[in-house]
């Protein structure tokens, strides 16, 4: 059998690999608008990185990332020996990471300096069991701005997020803006305890997995599927009830700006989002239309914490990311139809070989001349050179023969209005291009 992409991989074919081009452009537009540049990290980093960023506890760390050993590493290692842990390499599993391990390594945000404002645009990789929406390389956009603690930052984040869906044509109604405050170092281990004591008290309701993480990070519990777990959890203390003086004021400040920009939210206490690194304001936007289970097409929030994690200096920040994939699943759901990839302005046809010549500069001054044209390559009957004009949606045939060629002449063909007429050879691109 003929190999096949790996599970959890899809092909993007040049219908949706244009859309993928469109839907990045989108994004810079957008995103370009508020003060986002871009960044590129590489996909590789070290596994530290993101068990140190990320945390040990997530299922993304724990279960989902593919790392990596270079050859020469890969057999040390199965001879017995060791690998230092800088060439334990993985699979970027998102892009928050690398963009603060960046960030840090280059100084971006020196002391006292303006927010860094960056995008990014790229495959991520999970090796999550695949699902509908749930694949294990998908593309991700993301933002992420750096050195403000502002409550300003997380608001405009928000709104800038809300503002991408509708201009890619994801339907307002369409979607579900959920959010919640993370607390802080001042309030949230105090909390968590309270977690941990109520997840103790119902240890036997409890899955094997939640108990085990309740050691390293109770609030996972809240992300479990399990039914079980969820409706015990439905009980447990809620952070909204525990948060600190500053960051009370902090959520109600995000919440009052994203009113003021008429924005509707959802507060949802027991969002905790599926990584470690977040402070404060946490969000996700949701689709039930055309989704399974996997219904997030964006999320986010605040790590104020996360550049010290790695090795930096206390540096706040804020980010989101959205999924390229489950963003087209909403956007197929809504019924809106991707372009053609193929784009064909005039598609020249030859009548027998000897106008092939011809035909070929006249397909080279009509991409001069910025139109997109093409002609057979494969010695064709007209017939079936015409089945092809039409499979590339010329909008123009032209049709060559050798009394045409003679004449000067060249048969122009509205392959709309099935409408023909003879035009002077050289005239022909000034004619098309006229018709536009
Ligand atoms: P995340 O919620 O893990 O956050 O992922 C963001 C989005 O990526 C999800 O809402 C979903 O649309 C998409 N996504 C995640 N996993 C998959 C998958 N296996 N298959 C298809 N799509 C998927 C982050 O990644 C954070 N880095 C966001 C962030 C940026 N927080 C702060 N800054």
């Amino acid at each position: 059998m003929a190999i096949q992409a790996p599970e959890g991989t899809k092909d993007l074919l040049p219908d949706e690999a244009l859309f993928w081009t469109h839907f990045k452009a989108v994004a810079a537009r957008v995103f370009g608008a508020y003060g986002y540049v871009p960044i590129e990290t590489p996909v590789i980093e070290q596994t530290e990185l993101f068990v140190r960023g990320i945390g040990e506890a997530t299922d993304v760390v724990s279960k989902e990332m593919f790392t990596s050993l270079s050859g020469e590493n890969l057999k040390k290692l199965l001879s017995g020996g060791t690998v230092k842990s800088k060439s334990r390499l993985s699979m970027r599993p998102e892009g928050t990471a690398g963009v603060v391990r960046a960030v840090v390594q280059h100084d971006l945000v020196p002391q006292g300096a303006a927010p860094a404002k960056l995008m990014y645009a790229g495959q991520m990789f999970r090796a999550e069991r695949p699902q509908k929406g749930r694949q294990r390389q998908f593309n991700q956009v993301g933002v992420e701005c750096l050195g403000a603690e502002e409550p300003t930052v997380d608001a405009e984040a928000i709104i800038m997020l809300m503002r991408f869906y509708r201009e890619i044509g994801i339907p307002a109604s369409d979607t579900r803006l959920l959010l919640n405050s993370m607390g802080c170092d001042a309030c949230r281990p105090a909390y968590r305890e309270q977690v941990r004591a109520y997840m103790a008290e119902h240890a036997d309701e409890l899955c094997e997995t939640c108990m085990t993480r309740a050691e390293l990070n109770p609030l996972r519990a809240f992300d479990c599927k399990n039914p079980g777990c969820a409706a015990v959890m439905e009980g447990a203390p809620k952070i909204t009830g525990h948060l600190c003086d500053d960051c009370r004021e902090h959520y109600e400040t995000v919440k009052a700006l994203l009113d003021g920009a008429g924005v509707a939210y959802a507060e949802d206490a027991k969002l905790v989002r599926g990584l470690d690194y977040y402070t404060r304001t946490v969000f996700e936007v949701q689709v039930d239309n055309g989704m399974g289970s996997q219904n997030a097409i964006g999320g986010g929030g605040r790590y104020d914490k996360l550049a010290e994690e790695v090795g930096g200096r206390p540096t706040p920040g804020l980010g989101f990311a959205l999924g390229y994939e489950r963003c087209v699943l909403a956007l197929q759901a809504a019924g809106v139809e991707f372009p053609r990839a193929q784009r064909c302005d005039l598609f020249v046809a030859c009548v027998d070989a000897s106008v092939r010549t011809a035909a070929f500069s006249l397909v080279q001054r009509c991409r001069d001349a910025g139109m997109a044209a093409d002609m057979d390559h494969q010695k064709r009957s007209l017939k079936s050179q015409f089945k092809l004009a039409d499979k590339l949606g010329a909008a123009h045939v032209a049709v060559l023969g050798p009394d045409e060629l003679a004449a000067g002449q060249v048969k122009l063909r509205d392959m709309g209005t099935h409408e023909e007429r003879l035009v002077a050879l050289e005239d022909a691109v000034p004619a098309l291009l006229a018709q536009g």
